[in-house]
């Protein structure tokens, strides 16, 4: 890819969020809302704060990303979405007991402005919660033509000039690729005919696609990393980005476990404890969903190690991922690591990683640079899987003839890269 024509950032952009009455939904939009009135600093976002090197080393050029690369500005994004539940914004957001009042006071009127759609919920996917706020219709078919009514609803009544959707919703039960998900006119007749493994989070996906709406999932569930919806993305040229946040402990993973491989140090054990007590780990602690977000986390170690490459080191290693739901720590997770790795001559050794984090502080900067990037790349023309955006993504979804590519820091640099590609400016290797 060369230099390539990228759009300008005029106008609104409509950010639609499902899920939108979350933890990390509300967190990060108030958190928006917050920043662009100079009331907190964005941590954690990229777009917001990190600078790029261009050209060679003597240059001295580290321009901010955002002042180098047309993003669109904070101020004009406008926020809306679908919740299973009908409180406002500024009752989600204290619900979900992220931020503190000192905080949501400070944006509480635009917060309460921010009312949930009816969302697409069926509970054979989600079994922990009982939506009172949701759509009804014959068939999917209908339901997914009530998205699309919405988008354009929405997107008319904020005069915006483009869209982004972002899934930000629960994790879904494990739904394995069916026959149904290969094509997208499979796709298409099973919604019409009600297929069981035709979930909401595909009705919100092939909606967005339809309406020239990019599609970003944050959550492990399949939704847009299915040939279905890949015909879809490149049918109605529109980028799409998953799956599953890249927040806590798996990126943690994928900062340790290529210091070990790098090192040529060997790994007889993985062993990965979560205690979280939010509503996605209630969630999580159906077998259903958790299924999908082990899926998520365990094969990251697998993609990095490459242990068929490396038997001597990697032969065999026992990997382990638990999740519990423990209340009394709401939004505060704790992930505990125990690393049983190897040395010279085989000698044993540990490494124990406590993180003592907050889910939705480090997801919510992640949702920020994913709309503003994908929005990016739509203006720029670039549809299809978003594989440069992998460094935000535990599963990240790449071509179907590529590996995909979990160090973190082979993810920033291609991210960083794949902006120089886009500004026309030399891609860097670190020879010069
Ligand atoms: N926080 C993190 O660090 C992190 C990391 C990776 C992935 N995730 C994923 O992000 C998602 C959100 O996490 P959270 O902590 O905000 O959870 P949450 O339970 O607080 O929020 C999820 C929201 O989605 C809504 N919802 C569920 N199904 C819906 C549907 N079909 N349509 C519309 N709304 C629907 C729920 O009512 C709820 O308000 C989860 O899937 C989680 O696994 C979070």
């Amino acid at each position: 890819m060369g230099k390539v024509q990228i759009k300008e950032a005029k106008g609104k952009l409509g950010v639609l969020v499902v899920g939108i009455g979350g933890a990390v939904s509300s967190t990060f939009i108030a958190g928006t809302l917050l920043a662009r009135k100079g009331a907190g600093v964005p941590i954690g976002s990229i777009t917001q704060l990190a600078t790029m090197r261009l050209g060679k080393r003597e240059e001295n050029r580290f321009p901010k990303i955002k002042d180098a690369v047309p993003l669109a500005d904070m101020k004009d994004m406008v926020f809306g979405g679908w919740d299973l539940f009908e409180e406002n914004l500024y009752e989600a957001s204290a619900y979900a007991k992220v931020l503190d009042e000192k905080h949501l006071n400070n944006v509480k009127d635009e917060l309460a402005a921010i009312k949930p759609m009816k969302a697409v919920f069926d509970q054979e996917f989600v079994k922990r919660l009982h939506g009172t706020w949701v759509k009804s219709a014959p068939t999917k078919w209908d339901l997914m033509e009530q998205v699309r009514e919405d988008i354009r609803n929405f997107k008319k009544e904020n005069g915006c000039d483009r869209l982004m959707m972002i899934w930000c919703g629960s994790t879904e039960v494990f739904t394995p690729l069916g026959d149904v998900h290969k094509t997208l006119a499979a796709f298409e007749k099973g919604m019409k005919e009600n297929h069981p493994a035709i979930a909401p989070s595909n009705i919100y996906a092939y909606a967005a696609l339809a309406e020239n709406v990019g599609y970003i999932n944050g959550a492990p569930n399949l939704t847009v990393d299915i040939p279905a919806m890949w015909e879809m993305a490149d049918k109605h040229q529109v980028p799409i980005a998953g799956k599953d946040f890249k927040t806590g402990q798996t990126m943690l993973k994928t900062v340790l476990a290529p210091m070990i491989k790098t090192r040529m140090l060997g790994l007889e054990g993985w062993f990965s404890t979560n205690i979280l007590g939010n509503r996605d780990g209630e969630v999580l602690d159906d077998p259903g969903s958790f299924k999908t977000k082990e899926e998520s986390k365990l094969s990251v170690i697998d993609n990095i190690l490459q242990p068929e490459l490396y038997p001597e080191l990697y032969k065999d290693y026992y990997h382990k991922v638990r999740i519990n739901y423990y209340p009394p720590r709401g939004d505060n997770k704790e992930g505990w690591d125990n690393i049983d790795i190897t040395g010279w001559m085989g000698y044993p050794m540990q490494l124990k990683v406590d993180f003592l984090c907050r889910d939705s502080i480090l997801a919510a900067p992640l949702c920020l640079d994913l709309v503003l990037f994908m929005d990016l790349a739509h203006r720029a023309g670039m549809f299809g899987i978003q594989d440069w955006l992998s460094f935000y993504l535990k599963s990240p979804m790449h071509e179907p003839e590529k590996i995909a590519e979990h160090d973190l820091f082979i993810q920033y640099v291609k991210l960083k890269n794949t902006l120089r590609q886009m500004l026309g400016e030399t891609t860097i290797d670190f020879i010069d």
